[in-house]
């Protein structure tokens, strides 16, 4: 039986990078899926691409009134939504913390955190009527600490309070069935990291890496499903590290 059979899932940030081959991922395991994005062009490809089993939807995930209105439409399609992956991020630019401006931070703190914040917020209520559900939070490896390479204060911030908020609200929703838990990815080849820095700077980033390499998106999207799936059943709470090694050091 497919991994994810029966299952619905919301993943946020799907038009590109790693939400989209978590997206991907789930399809092919049997989930039926609902991406969202604020790329409305790259999303609506996708889901094309995926059949049937796909919706998506324009969401900002910074907008805590647009999340009542993807959960009603993805559930009116198909069904109760028992696993979210709150996968939208962005990183803002490469600056010291006196350099960074307030839209720049704000835009992190708005996107990043309270992104997560929202959409477990609204999620919760249909989990419960449900009988249960996973929530997958995508922290960072800078959510862990403060390594080189990681862009700036306010992403290393907002990575930091998900991982917080992931173990608060797993305390608080456990005896509802409803498992919580982060994942913190190292340097992962997708567009977010080739936006921010060029090869050289890549090939540097990989040489501090103990497995001498980026990772490909799927090998986090395994990860991510197994955390949806019922694999998992007695995890919540963890913070969950898929970095080539990178924080054992
Ligand atoms: N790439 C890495 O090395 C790396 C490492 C650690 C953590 N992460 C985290 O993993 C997640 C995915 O990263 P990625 O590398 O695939 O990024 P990406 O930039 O390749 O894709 C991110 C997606 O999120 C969407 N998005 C941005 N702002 C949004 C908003 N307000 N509402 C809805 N969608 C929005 C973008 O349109 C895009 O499709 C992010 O949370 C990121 O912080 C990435």
């Amino acid at each position: 039986m497919a991994r994810l059979e029966g299952k619905v899932a919301l993943i946020t940030g799907a038009a590109v990078g790693m939400g989209a081959e978590h997206a991907r991922l789930f399809v092919e395991e049997g989930a039926r899926v609902i991406l969202s994005d604020v790329n409305e062009e790259a999303g609506t490809a996708l889901a094309e691409e995926l059949g049937e089993n796909a919706l998506f939807l324009r969401h900002d995930v910074s907008d805590p009134d647009s999340w009542s209105t993807v959960i009603a439409e993805g559930t009116k399609k198909f069904g109760p939504i028992t696993v979210l992956v709150n996968n939208a991020g962005l990183s803002g630019p490469n600056a010291l913390t006196a350099e960074l401006d307030d839209r720049e931070y704000l835009r992190m703190v708005e996107v990043d955190q309270n992104g997560v914040f929202y959409g477990m917020r609204a999620i919760l209520p249909g989990m419960i009527d449900a009988g249960g559900g996973s929530i997958v939070n995508i922290s960072s490896a800078a959510g862990m600490a403060h390594l080189p390479g990681t862009p700036n204060v306010g992403y290393t911030g907002a990575k930091f309070a998900v991982r917080g908020m992931t173990k608060a609200t797993a305390i608080e929703y456990g005896p509802k069935n409803i498992r919580v838990n982060s994942v913190h990815p190292g340097a992962i080849l997708t567009p977010m990291a080739e936006n921010l820095n060029d090869k050289s700077v890549l090939d540097a980033v990989a040489e501090t890496i103990p497995m001498r390499r980026f990772a490909r998106p799927r090998e986090v999207s395994h990860l991510v499903l197994f955390l949806a799936s019922d694999e998992s059943s007695y995890i919540t709470g963890s913070e969950m590290v898929i970095d080539g090694g990178r924080l054992a050091e």
